[in-house]
């Protein structure tokens, strides 16, 4: 354990749990902020190095959009010891989101429920702060991977055009965009998902996305729940456009049966551990719909080292994880990459990028 300086979050996570969970949260960042979290420390070893698609990663972990949703605090992600960091969700337009209470957790389930429905500052003030945080590493050797989620927004009439200014607008400044067509609490969210309307839309935004002088890479966030039909039609879609990624997934609407009642009744998207094995079970399913022909990142109730390792033999090229943060704390990521290495090292892999779909690799794809 000697990659993390003294991981004080046994301590005090406690006392943050008694407090409401955006609240928790809001000070969380704030103490981030404030300079108040000792960098994590990760372990340097090659075997965890990682590709995506043209971007070479020291390892494969990374953040999940929501946590810093208003892009000002991009810089000081990186003390958790991510390597990449996807910030959002951002709207066009500024919007309140719904009313509070929005976030639920449930301790015994490390589960969350949240129905935040984008809180953004929108794409102005956005802009505004990833220059910022671009002026202020201008002297830095390399800048970190950074990507942002762009959602759509309420009350829009031509979501493609939403997406497509989105892009156009933070493509200077950063790695990769993603198109988030999965939020599972903004009224009518997913229908963007559907055949038809995903092609059309996909079609859109990569023509746009091809005329951009610096092309961030262009990934698509799904949500966790499609039925194997539905799979299959998200998969050819993407096959059939210019695509570098896709991004499984989001939270989910499920609500397995083993949650107490009052937390499943919240209305939102269920996050955490529960969550593992559905979006795990689509990860693979997808990797072998899309016959490991587009980079997928692997997302939802990534814990241990253990789970991103499951991620990654089921498909993925790099993991996100949110939901471990608030129950493993800011050094989730160092014991996440420890917990790893000793499964890469005991199945004989030299890097991420040979376990990558190692489950399914021996059948034919
Ligand atoms: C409070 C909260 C806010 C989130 N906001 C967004 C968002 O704005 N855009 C998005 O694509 N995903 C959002 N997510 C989903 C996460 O990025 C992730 O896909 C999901 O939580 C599953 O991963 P996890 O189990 O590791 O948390 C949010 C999740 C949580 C818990």
């Amino acid at each position: 354990m000697f990659h993390i300086p003294f991981d004080f979050y046994p301590l005090l996570k406690p006392f943050l749990f008694l407090l409401d969970p955006e609240k928790a949260h809001n000070l969380s960042l704030l103490c981030l902020r404030k300079g108040l979290v000792p960098a994590a420390k990760i372990p340097n070893d090659p075997i965890l190095n990682a590709t995506f698609g043209p971007l070479s990663l020291p390892h494969p972990i990374g953040l999940g959009a929501g946590f810093d949703k208003q892009g000002d605090l991009i810089q000081e992600l990186f003390n958790f010891g991510f390597s990449f960091a996807e910030i959002g969700g951002v709207t066009p337009k500024p919007q309140p989101g719904n009313p509070r209470p929005r976030m639920f957790r449930d301790v015994p389930h490390k589960a969350i429920i949240n129905r935040f429905n984008f809180n953004s500052i929108g794409f102005q003030a956005f802009l505004r702060h990833l220059e910022a945080w671009h002026d202020a590493t201008a002297m830095e050797k390399e800048r970190p991977i950074v990507g942002v989620n762009i959602a759509h927004g309420d009350n829009v009439k031509d979501e493609a055009e939403a997406y497509i200014r989105g892009i156009e607008m933070f493509a200077p400044y950063i790695s990769f965009a993603t198109i988030n067509i999965s939020c599972p609490n903004a009224p009518d969210a997913r229908h963007l998902e559907e055949k038809d309307e995903l092609k059309a839309l996909l079609e859109r935004v990569t023509k746009a996305h091809a005329s951009l002088e610096k092309k961030p890479l262009l990934l698509v966030k799904i949500s966790p729940d499609q039925t194997e039909a539905q799979a299959k039609d998200i998969a050819d879609a993407v096959l059939s456009v210019p695509l570098d990624g896709m991004i499984v997934g989001n939270s989910t609407t499920d609500r397995p049966s083993s949650l107490p009642a009052s937390f499943a009744a919240e209305k939102g998207g269920l996050s955490g551990e529960p969550l593992f094995e559905k979006s795990t079970k689509l990860l693979g399913l997808m990797y072998r719909l899309t016959e490991g022909k587009v980079p997928l990142i692997g997302c939802g109730g990534v814990f241990s080292g253990q789970d991103a390792y499951a991620k990654i033999r089921a498909g993925a090229s790099l993991v996100q994880i949110y939901t471990s943060m608030v129950f493993r704390g800011p050094y989730v990521v160092a014991h996440i990459l420890e917990e790893m290495i000793p499964l890469l090292k005991r199945d004989g892999f030299s890097c991420i990028k040979e376990a990558v779909g190692a489950d399914f690799r021996k059948e034919s794809l």
